[in-house]
Parts: structure tokens; sequence; C-alpha cells
């Protein structure tokens, strides 16, 4: 079992050391673990001036999962676009052909209080929104700034998926959907936008194959709306990359804090890239403040997933759940009447639970 751990930048480097602390535990308790490490992002290009390097590259295609914090940072902002961390990120992404990317967005009880929502529309969410991440108006070809006949500069990008694209998260969103409650809602922008019209044409011809689940079509204007009105109709959301990057940022919120959500992004094979799904948040970096319980959660994933081990993946997740009943929280979380404790208080205090 080769992990690569690449911390990235911003808070990175703190919550992935805690969630590190997590493997090396699972290790000790005889699960064959190899840990290597490497950068991505900003930290890669300072130190080989690209933000996914061949080092790095190399160490990623050997490995079976890879841990990853965060990537991004303001001292970057001005540098060219291909140099920048979050293109590392997306060629990651790209490289090893993770197209499947899972984000759950569960309510855990003793945080309800930390919903923007109200309790009573939240209490007991449990969504998962299957998001394609490797095509979509992130990758599609022709894109940049210009200046046009007239004279004047413009920018373009350009939506495009091609029907493999969609047929493969189809059906990893139909499998998903098939372990869950059977209904399936796939968003899209069909009344405006070709590329997604054809998204849900081929949506409804994969649905032929699992008759038992129950496809609905919503569009992403409603979805969004719906997200914050009544988010407990949705069990598994399939949408594509842009969509799919908005939604899970604005169902995160429903979990009271996006310092709760882990993701897997997984290939054909179920090998794995496995990262929180907030940003470095470069304005609390280094302060000892941030949430690791997303990338902790994700080493939950990366166990469920890529190495098929059910009872650690639990371990880890009952371990979490324990924490938050035992009242500790970090910073985001807090609320009066609960124990604040910093990203290393939270780790010790995962590492007792488990
Ligand atoms: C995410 C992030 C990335 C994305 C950025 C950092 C490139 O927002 O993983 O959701 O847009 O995919
Ligand atoms: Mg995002």
């Amino acid at each position: 079992m080769k992990v690569l751990v690449l911390p990235g930048d911003g808070i990175g480097p703190e919550i992935v050391a805690q969630a590190v602390r997590v493997l090396e535990k699972l290790q000790a308790d005889g699960l064959p673990l190899e840990l290597q490490h490497a950068p991505l992002g900003g930290a890669a290009y300072d130190q080989y001036g690209s933000p996914y390097p061949d080092f790095t590259q190399k160490l990623a295609r050997e490995a079976d999962a890879i841990l990853l914090g965060a990537v991004g940072g303001p001292q970057y902002d001005t540098l060219d676009r291909p140099l920048r961390p979050e293109r590392g990120l997306l060629a990651i992404r790209k490289d090893l052909n993770l197209f499947g990317n899972l984000r759950p967005a569960i309510l855990y009880p003793e945080l309800a209080g930390a919903s923007s929502l109200k309790p009573e529309v939240v209490s007991g969410l449990d969504i998962m929104i299957v998001r394609e991440l490797t095509g979509d108006i992130y990758f599609g070809q022709p894109r940049g700034i210009r200046t046009n006949e007239a004279g004047e500069r413009e920018g373009f990008n350009t939506m495009l998926y091609s029907e493999s694209e969609i047929r493969r998260i189809a059906h990893v969103a139909f499998g998903i959907a098939m372990k869950r409650n059977k209904k399936l809602c796939s968003v899209d922008k069909a009344n405006v936008l070709e590329c997604t019209e054809f998204w849900k044409e081929i949506m409804i011809d994969v649905a032929k194959e699992y008759p038992e689940v129950e496809l609905t079509h919503m569009y992403v204007d409603n979805a969004a709306m719906q997200l914050v009105r009544a988010p407990k109709q949705f069990d598994v959301i399939v949408t594509g990359n842009i969509f799919g990057d908005i939604l899970s940022d604005e169902a995160s919120m429903l979990t009271g804090s996006i310092g709760m959500l882990p993701s897997a992004s997984l290939d054909q094979n179920n090998k794995g890239l496995y990262e929180p799904c907030h940003g470095s948040a470069p304005d609390i970096a280094g302060k000892n403040v941030a949430n690791p319980l997303a990338t902790i959660l994700s080493v939950a994933m990366m166990l469920r997933y890529s190495f098929a081990q059910e009872d650690a993946a639990q371990r880890v997740e009952n371990a979490v759940k324990k924490v938050l009943a035992q009242g500790f929280r970090t910073a985001d979380i807090y609320e009066p009447g609960t124990q604040k404790v910093s990203t290393t208080g939270m780790g010790d205090a995962v590492l007792a639970a488990l």
C-alpha cells in the first residue's frame, strides 16, 4: 500500500501532518503502508520551478494512493498561468486520469448548530456529490485571452464533454447510488448549454443498465437553490466539473464547515487522490488553528476506496465522531460550551480516540 503524501501549500502541511499521524498509527497496528513525500503546487514551484514536477509525477504514478493537503497562495497569483499552483492540481488529476470525484456532505449531529441553516433543515443530512473531474470547461480547448477582430480583448473557454467521458462518470454515479438509496439526481443546464443537453441524453441512456435506480434531472440553478431550501431531498448527485466544483462548496456549508469535507478522486482502477475539499487558507497558515478533520476523513476514504479496508476506514471515521462527541472543536466549528483546540490538539484527540 504505497501512499504518496503531498502536503502542498498554506495550511496543507499542518493538516496533512495530523492525517499522517493517523496513517502511522494504522501502520503500527499492522497495515502494510509505505509513505513517501513530494511537493505539489506552490511548494513544488519553489523547489523545482514547476507546480507538478517530474519528481512528483514519477512518485505519483507509482503510488497506489495519494494524500494531498491543499495548493495555492497569494504569492503565486502573479506567476504565468501554467506555473500557478492550481495548474499543478489540475495536471495531476489529468495525468492520473482521476475522473471520478466523490464529495460526501455529511452532517455530524454535534455540528448541527455550526451550520448556517436551521437544524431541522440539515439534521441527518447525507449527500454524495459525484463530480466529473478531468473534463468540461476546465480542460476544453480552445481557451485563452486574445484580441478579437474588432480590436477588443476577450477571454474564452470551451465547455466540452465526449460521450465516453460522460458514460464512465455515469457508471461511477449509478454504482454508488446502487450502494445507497438508489436515487440519483443528474445536474445540468440542458435548457441553455448543448454540452449539458448531451450530458443528460447519455445519463438517460446509461440509466437503462440500472433499472433499480431512480434517475432525476435538475438544472444547476435550481439545484443550487434546492441545496439550501431542502437539501435532504438529495441522495447522490452527479454533475460535470464546474457545476460540481460550485455545488460541492455550497453543500459543505450545510455541514457546518468546509473544514469537515473529505474527497476522493478516483481512476478506473480505484487508484485515488484524497484531499479535503477546502483550499490552502493562506490567512490562517502556520497558526496551528486549521481543522485537520477533512484531511483525516480523506484518509478514511483512501482506506475504503483504494485499499478496500472498510474496517480501518470506519475506525478512523468513528474516531472523528468520538472527538466531536467529546466536544473538541477547532475554531471553524467552535460554539460556546465546546472545547476549542488547535490543529495539533485535534490530531492528539483523534489519535487518542483511535
Ligand atoms: C476544488 C478546487 C480546485 C478546483 C481549484 C483549487 C483548482 O476548487 O478542488 O474544488 O476548482 O477544482
Ligand atoms: Mg472547489
